[in-house]
C-alpha cells in the first residue's frame, strides 16, 4: 500500500464524511507557491488555491516568520476580554480598503460560516425587521444561520430558519426561468414580486448576495444588476450585504468583486484568503449593524494574535506585489485561452469569469443540459496530468479556476495546455469512468 492509500484508508475509518468533497485520490504532503506535492512526491500545478484560500501562494516565508514571531511574543489573547494591537491594526486596514465614507466597525471570526452567522443574527436586530432575502445557488456556509441564507444543493438536507426568502440569481447562461432574454429585468421582477407578496419591504431587514456566485457555478450577474439591487435596497431602507468570502481580497483584480459594479454595501463578509491559510474571517459594516447586540456573537479565539498578524502580512503582500493587477492580467490570459479551447469541444458550453475567478460550464453537446459526469472526468483527468481543479455549481457541472494570484504567464499557459489535454482525452473516450466511483465532488 502506498502512503497515499494508507492515509485515504485511515481517513475513511477515522474522519467524519461531513467534511468530505472528493475530486481525486490525493493526499497532500507539502505545498509552495502555486505547486502542491502529494504524499508520493508528485507535483501539481494548483488551480484551486485550496478553495480560494492561498491567494498569495502556499507556505510563504514572510507569513511563516510573522506567525512564529507573534507566537513567541504573544501566543494568545482574546477579543472577548483583552484586545491586542494586531486586532485593531487589521480592523483599521479592512475599514480603509472597504468603500463607503460612513462610520464602520469590524467583527472577527474563524470561517465564512461564522461571519455569515453574524449577518443572519445581527441584520434583523439592527434593522428591527425580521425577513432576509438571499439567492438560489448561493453558498454562505454551514452553521444554522449561514446555511439558512444559502440556496445551494449542499444544504438541501437541512431545515433552515423560516425568515429567509430565496429568489433566482440572474444567470445569463442558464436562467431559472428558462428564458434567456432580459435576465437583469427578470431578477428585479422577482424582487418586486416577493416584496408584493411574501416579503414586504417594510419587514425586510437585508439582502445578502455574492457579487460572483462561486460555489453556485461561477455565475456572473448581468451588468447593472447589482446597481439596480442596491438602488432598490436604498429605496426601502434595506441593508445590502456582499459575501466576498471566496472572490474578495484581490481575486477579481480589485479588493472586492462588487467594486466592479460601483456599489457600496452596508456590510461586507470576508474569510478564506484573509489569513493566508490561518483561520480568520471578518465582517466590515456600518457601526449601527456591528454594535447592534453587545456581546452577541462571541467566539473565544476571535481576533487572536496569530490569525490577525498573518492577515496583516497577507494584505500587505497583496499590495506590495501588485497581485490585483496580476489577477486581472492572468485572468484575461486564461479567458482568452479557454475561449480558444471551447471552440474545439462541444461539451464546453460556456467560459466566464473576472480576474482569477473563472468557470468552465460543461454540458451535453446536443441538449446543452448540465453534464456533471464529463465535468468530473475532466477534473480527474487533469489531476492525472498534474493539474488540480475542482468542480462547483448547483448541477455540479462547472470547473472552477481560482489559482493563487501569484500565478505566472508561463504557468497559465501550462495550465491551459494541461486542461486542453484533459479535454482531448475525455473527448476521445480515453477516460475510464469507473475511476470516478468515489470522486464526483459534490455529487
Ligand atoms: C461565498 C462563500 N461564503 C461563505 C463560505 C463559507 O466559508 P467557510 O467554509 O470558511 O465556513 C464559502 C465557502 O465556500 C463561500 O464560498
Amino acid at each position: 500500500m502506498t502512503k497515499t492509500d494508507t492515509i485515504i484508508e485511515r481517513e475513511k475509518k477515522l474522519i467524519s464524511k461531513a467534511l468530505s468533497l472528493r475530486f481525486h485520490p490525493i493526499s497532500v504532503e507539502s505545498a509552495s507557491g502555486t505547486r502542491i506535492i502529494d504524499t508520493e512526491g508528485t507535483s501539481y500545478l494548483d488551480l484551486t488555491a485550496g478553495w480560494a484560500v492561498a491567494n498569495i501562494g502556499y507556505s510563504r516565508e514572510e507569513v511563516a516568520k510573522v506567525i512564529y514571531d507573534q507566537y513567541k511574543k504573544l501566543s494568545f489573547t482574546t477579543q472577548l476580554s483583552a484586545p491586542s494591537e494586531t486586532m485593531t491594526t487589521l480592523a483599521d486596514e479592512l475599514i480603509s480598503i472597504s468603500p463607503g465614507t460612513f462610520e464602520k466597525k469590524v467583527w472577527f471570526g474563524h470561517s465564512g460560516s461564522d461571519a455569515n452567522e453574524f449577518i443572519s443574527k445581527f441584520i434583523p436586530v439592527a434593522a428591527g425587521r425580521s425577513k432576509m432575502i438571499s439567492f438560489f445557488g448561493s453558498y454562505h456556509g454551514q452553521t444554522m444561520g449561514a446555511s439558512s441564507l444559502s440556496g445551494h444543493a449542499a444544504q438541501s438536507m437541512f431545515e433552515g430558519r423560516g425568515n429567509v426568502v430565496k429568489i433566482p440569481y440572474p444567470n445569463e447562461f442558464r436562467p431559472f426561468s428558462g428564458i434567456k432574454e432580459n435576465i437583469k429585468e427578470q431578477a428585479i421582477h422577482f424582487v418586486k414580486e416577493v416584496f408584493a407578496t411574501v416579503c414586504p419591504p417594510g419587514d425586510t431587514a437585508g439582502v445578502i448576495i455574492e457579487a460572483i456566485q462561486s460555489d453556485g457555478g461561477m455565475v456572473l450577474p448581468p451588468e447593472g444588476f447589482l446597481q439596480a439591487l442596491s438602488e432598490i435596497c436604498d429605496q426601502h431602507g434595506i441593508y445590502l450585504i456582499l459575501d466576498e468570502v471566496k472572490v474578495g481580497l484581490g481575486r477579481t483584480g480589485k479588493w472586492f468583486a462588487f467594486e466592479h459594479d460601483n456599489i457600496i454595501p452596508d456590510a461586507i463578509v470576508v474569510g478564506k484568503s484573509l489569513g493566508a491559510g490561518v483561520p480568520i474571517s471578518a465582517v466590515i459594516g456600518r457601526k449601527e449593524i456591528m454594535d447592534a447586540v453587545p456581546a452577541g456573537h462571541m467566539f473565544t479565539a476571535s481576533g487572536n494574535p496569530i490569525s490577525t498578524a498573518a492577515a496583516i502580512e497577507n494584505l500587505s503582500i497583496i499590495k506590495e506585489e501588485n497581485l490585483m493587477s496580476n489577477a486581472t492580467e492572468r485572468g484575461n490570459q486564461f479567458l482568452t485561452g479557454l475561449k480558444e479551447i471551447k471552440k474545439k469541444y462541444n461539451f464546453i458550453g460556456d467560459v466566464r469569469g473576472k480576474g482569477l475567478a473563472i468557470g468552465i460550464e460543461i454540458v451535453e453537446s446536443e441538449s446543452n443540459q448540465p453534464d456533471p459526469l464529463v465535468t468530473a472526468a475532466i477534473c480527474y483527468r487533469s489531476y492525472e496530468l498534474g493539474l488540480l481543479v475542482y468542480t462547483v455549481g448547483i448541477h455540479g457541472n462547472v470547473l472552477e479556476i481560482t489559482p493563487p494570484l501569484i500565478i505566472t504567464e508561463n504557468e497559465v499557459q501550462e495550465a491551459l495546455n494541461l486542461l486542453e489535454a484533459a479535454c482531448e482525452d475525455v473527448a476521445q473516450g480515453d477516460f475510464d469512468y469507473a475511476k470516478l466511483e468515489e470522486y464526483t465532488g459534490w455529487g
